[in-house]
């Protein structure tokens, strides 16, 4: 089948690629040019596991493209649309900016019996609105919502063997026709199996923010008992693990530390609460200021818990940043707790170097006045303290005798309870961790 692609980032580019591995032959329009040519060269813009090989085998087979022109969309039976919509500047709602700008320049080149199938994270009530708009400027043309549900890091693999497949459909006949057609575009998944919901389009969105906004809520949760573990002298780790154990609690997203970041649970979550003000129906998610409240104290805490193990002031104390990333196995920076952490206590006086494996170049470009290492080992050089913000494997397996000979105390603060304590405490180092006794 004949697809495009609108919006090449970290999700178009990664449905596109997967799409032409599927069997298909894709167009991946993006309104970045250096962002297209580096896709045509089969040079990924971003850090992600995985997709360089599965580009560069898609390009190969020749059918893969990526073009700035959105008429290269004409032709295509089935349109994605795979752009952003990022957090308003100011404001709580969603920047439709970029969705309304893709329909608006996609309804130029569609022909009656396309479908266009949305995939951003939208408010809802969106997909009606557009699927009016298309319509009514191409009768005959159509328009589904199909929420993708993929994780940075595993953005390839979630792709090609999502654990569920949503379609929101309008009415039928356009509906039948419009599931026949993704059904198609998604055969061999479809055929191993995938779980299916098919169901209208204000369902569709609302799957999608309910089930960042679940997962928002259970990270806060074990962070909001981490502060009564703070306040009691109780472990939270364990907490974690005990809970854990009942199925119908589950451990996945357990992990109490620094909490949540990156481009999609935090403004999410923002633009869940901000939709249902509009529908008159805020207080069904009060919590969620809450759950944003929990995240964000959870950055304060950590630069308080620096300040502690410095002997009470940050000031002139050099300090090592073990990660910047929002989480492992990715480049991705947006609301990044670990540069937030390292940023606050720059404020406050202490000497930040801030290391990463994939996320250097972002971050010198996005936050110029902090300052980087390239290896652990430069960051940690004559360290009052190291923290770890961001759970990279490598970071991970780091070997604290050795690392030991490198700073100046031995201090370690564990930001996502991810270290072994009783090797780096076996091994002369101080470990503190949120929700966590001190020695
Ligand atoms: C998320 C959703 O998981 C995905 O389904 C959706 O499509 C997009 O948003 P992603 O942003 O890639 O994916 O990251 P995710 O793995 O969900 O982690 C989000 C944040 O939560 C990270 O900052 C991570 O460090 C943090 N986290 C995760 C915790 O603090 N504790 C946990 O137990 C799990």
């Amino acid at each position: 089948m004949k697809i495009s692609v609108i919006g090449c980032g970290y999700l178009g580019a990664v449905h596109a690629a997967s799409m032409v591995e599927l069997g298909h032959e894709v167009v991946g329009i993006d309104v970045d040019q250096p962002k297209v040519e580096a896709l045509q060269q089969a040079t990924p813009p971003f850090y992600e596991p995985g997709f360089e090989a599965l580009l560069g085998r898609a390009l190969a087979s020749g059918r893969l493209r990526f073009s700035t022109d959105v008429r290269d969309a004409a032709g295509s039976i089935v349109h994605f649309l795979c752009v952003g919509t990022p957090q308003k500047r100011g404001e709580y709602a969603a920047d439709m900016r970029y969705v309304e700008a893709a329909v608006e320049s996609l309804v130029q080149v569609l022909a009656p019996g396309d479908l266009v199938v949305g995939k951003s994270t939208v408010p809802v009530g969106t997909a009606a609105r557009l699927a009016e708009l298309v319509t009514g400027k191409v009768p005959g043309a159509m328009l589904a919502w199909n929420p993708e549900f993929l994780r940075e890091g595993y953005a390839v693999a979630d792709t090609l063997h999502p654990d569920r497949l949503v379609y929101g459909l309008p009415a039928d006949p356009e509906g039948e026709t419009a599931r026949a057609l993704l059904d198609e575009v998604y055969a061999p998944i479809v055929s191993a199996g995938t779980p299916q919901v098919i169901t209208d389009y204000a369902t569709a969105e609302m799957v999608k923010t309910a089930a960042n906004s679940f997962l928002a809520t259970k990270i806060s949760f074990i962070n909001a008992m981490a502060e009564l573990c703070e306040a009691t002298g109780a472990d939270v780790k364990q907490l974690a693990d005990a809970i854990g154990h009942d199925d119908r609690i589950g451990r996945k997203f357990l992990n109490a530390g620094l909490g949540f970041g990156g481009g999609c649970l935090p403004k999410d979550i923002r633009a869940f609460m901000a939709r249902a003000g509009e529908l008159g129906a805020d207080q069904a998610l009060t919590f969620l200021r809450e759950v944003d409240n929990i995240n964000m104290r959870r950055r304060i805490r950590m630069v308080e818990l620096a300040r502690e193990v410095c002997d009470g002031s940050l000031l002139g104390k050099r300090v090592a940043v073990l990660g910047a990333a929002f989480k492992p196995e990715s480049d991705d920076i947006r609301d990044s707790p670990a540069l937030n952490v390292a940023a606050q206590l720059q404020l406050q006086g202490a000497v930040v170097l801030v290391t990463d494996p994939a996320a250097l170049d972002n971050s010198r470009r996005e936050w110029p006045h902090l300052d980087f290492a390239e290896t652990p080992e430069e960051a940690a050089d004559r360290a009052d303290a190291v923290l770890l913000l961001t759970e990279w494997p490598q970071y991970l397996e780091l070997d604290p005798v050795a690392f030991g000979r490198v700073v100046r105390k031995k201090r370690v603060l564990d930001g996502r309870n991810a270290l072994s304590r009783t090797t780096w405490e076996g091994a002369g180092w101080t470990y503190r961790a949120l929700g966590r006794r001190g020695t």
